[in-house]
């Protein structure tokens, strides 16, 4: 079977060949369309990137409709199941599991570069008792490529391997030192004797103990949980990851970028929001009448619904099960019965069922946070911690993609024509002035 598509313009009858691969087309391949010489050639319209590859990518593969996630070919329950949150990330980063050997090296230059430098700690006594920590934290690493100029050397291999260790074992620190500023507590200062997470844990909580030692069971649910979280292919903060470093922007700023993206109430911040809306709803009995308000369309269901999962989100179900383990050591809270109940009436509920709406990564992970002890306005940047590892694998592999350059989408503008400026005296006052024509008109 030919790989190509036939396409005939009705307007001038001719017909076109643009090649298949990969189950697509090229869209510079409709540019030879036109009706004329003076004639640009056709785009393709397609707003939020609905239907649009904006790269090849080895990375993260998603089957939406059958609820697949693989992080270079491992299934994630697998991932979850059998690794630690490092090996997951060297995966990422570098295409394969690490041997014991590069495991032991990539855990020892992590470990060495979770310190902050001290004028870092200097930047975030700024901000207000109350900032929100995604704020601190898009500023914090925004302010990192000041201390690191050389990372603007993105092309030289060793030069940007470092700073993405740099990037992976400094986000926990920023996070715990946010929480620490929030209630005027001192800073915790690493302890590499720890796991990554344990360590996390230590800056977190550690308060008059000689040596914070961390509950086993929440320190590998917390693994398990940024293991889920590192990557998603092109997400919306993945893909202006790639937008950003394709201007060839230092990754500092290209992570302040993409976390900015996570922070929103659609995408990251959706945890935050979750756990917000099981306290509105605050009782059993009231969820039918929510359910019938998001219906209605005055709220979304938080944590429900994906742009790409047609079926259920597999970090979900995990989630769900990793939320039995942690309730072992905190106790359930009455927010995850009113959450297992919503979810129930909303799988039953066609209103969701036609529109294949189920639960996201978001919709159980908040309540876990909580249950551990995480306020809910570091629910994001907890996302960010592990998803800093999914960005700098998409960065680094669109730097060394050949096909790729600076992003720069096309538009359909709707504008006005040309027209002249007309006098101050004369505007808003007669026929010409501003408004008063059609912007329809063609330019
Ligand atoms: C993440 O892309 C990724 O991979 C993201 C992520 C990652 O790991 O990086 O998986 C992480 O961001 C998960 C998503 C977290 N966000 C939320 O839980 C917020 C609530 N969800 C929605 O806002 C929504 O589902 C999105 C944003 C997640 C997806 O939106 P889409 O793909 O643009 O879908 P849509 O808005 O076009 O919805 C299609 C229909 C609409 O109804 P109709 O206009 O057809 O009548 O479904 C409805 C929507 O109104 N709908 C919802 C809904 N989500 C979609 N209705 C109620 N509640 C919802 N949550």
């Amino acid at each position: 079977m030919p790989d190509r598509l036939k396409i005939t313009d009705e307007r001038t009858g001719l017909q076109y060949e643009a090649p298949i691969k990969d189950e697509t087309i090229r869209a510079i391949d409709l540019r030879q369309i036109k009706t004329g010489e003076k004639d640009f050639g056709l785009l393709s319209y397609d707003p939020a990137f609905l239907n649009t590859a904006s790269c090849r990518s080895a990375i993260t593969y998603i089957d939406g409709d059958a609820g697949i996630l693989r992080y270079r070919g491992f299934a994630i329950d697998e991932l979850a199941e059998r690794c630690s949150f490092l090996e997951v990330a060297w995966l990422l980063l570098n295409g394969e599991l690490p041997t014991e050997q590069e495991l032991t090296v990539w855990q020892s230059q992590v470990k060495r570069h979770t310190m902050l430098h001290e004028t870092t700690k200097k930047f975030l006594e700024g901000f207000r008792y109350d900032a929100h920590p995604m704020g601190m934290l898009i500023s914090t690493v925004a302010a990192l490529s000041t201390v690191y100029p050389e990372a603007r050397n993105i092309f030289d291999a060793k030069n940007r391997h470092l700073q993405i260790a740099r990037l992976v074992a400094k986000m926990p620190t920023i996070c715990a030192y946010c929480y620490r500023h929030h209630f005027g507590l001192p800073y915790i200062y690493p302890d590499n004797e720890l796991s990554f997470t344990g360590n996390f844990m230590n800056m977190m909580w550690k308060m008059f103990e000689p040596k914070y030692v961390a509950n086993p069971i929440l320190e590998r649910a917390l693994d398990v949980l940024f293991i889920l979280h590192a990557d998603h292919e092109q997400n919306c903060s993945t893909n202006i990851m790639r937008g950003v470093g394709s201007a060839q922007t230092d990754p500092y700023l290209c992570v302040a970028a993409a976390a900015s993206a996570l922070a929103g109430a659609l995408h990251g911040g959706a945890n935050e929001e979750v756990l917000r809306m099981l306290e509105e709803i605050g009782t059993k009995d009231r969820i039918p009448s929510y359910i019938e308000a998001v219906k209605s369309g005055k709220y979304k269901l938080m944590g429900f619904g994906h742009r790409v999962y047609k079926n259920y989100d597999p970090r979900a179900r995990i989630i769900k099960r990793t939320a039995d383990q942690v309730f072992t050591v905190t106790g359930e809270n009455h927010k995850i019965e009113i959450a297992r109940e919503l979810e129930r009436i909303a799988l039953e509920d066609d209103y969701f069922v036609q529109r294949k709406l189920y639960p996201n990564v978001d919709f159980y992970s908040g309540i876990i946070y909580e249950a551990m002890g995480f306020r809910p306005d570091l629910f994001t940047v907890l996302f960010a911690i592990p998803r800093v590892v999914g960005w700098l694998a998409q960065w680094e592999e669109m730097l060394l993609d050949p096909e790729q350059k600076i992003a720069r989408p096309r538009q359909v503008y709707t504008g006005y024509g040309l027209r002249d400026i007309v006098p101050m005296h004369r505007r808003g006052k007669d026929a010409d002035s501003p408004g008063q024509r059609d912007p329809q008109v063609a330019v």
